[in-house]
């Protein structure tokens, strides 16, 4: 689930990956300006890609394999 809804993904998918084959290209927004942020590295540097995965806040959807029963809660 993300926000609430469901959505399926693959095998071996992460988290970003299932979020951007849903159609999402951003996911929270800067605390500054508000500008709208998703992947930017892939490679778990730039920290841009944070969720709240399970309860536990900023893990990296890039990082982050998905998993079936996971509650994703974006910051959009
Ligand atoms: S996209 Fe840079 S850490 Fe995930």
């Amino acid at each position: 689930m993300v926000d609430d809804v469901p959505l399926a993904g693959l095998a071996g998918q992460t988290i970003a990956g299932v979020l951007m084959a849903a159609g999402r290209q951003s996911w929270r927004t800067t605390g500054r300006r508000s500008r709208p942020r998703g992947v930017f590295c892939g490679i778990g540097v730039c920290f841009d890609c944070l969720v709240t995965v399970n309860g536990l806040p900023d893990v990296r959807a890039c990082q982050r394999h998905a998993a079936d029963g996971d509650e994703v809660t974006t910051h959009a």
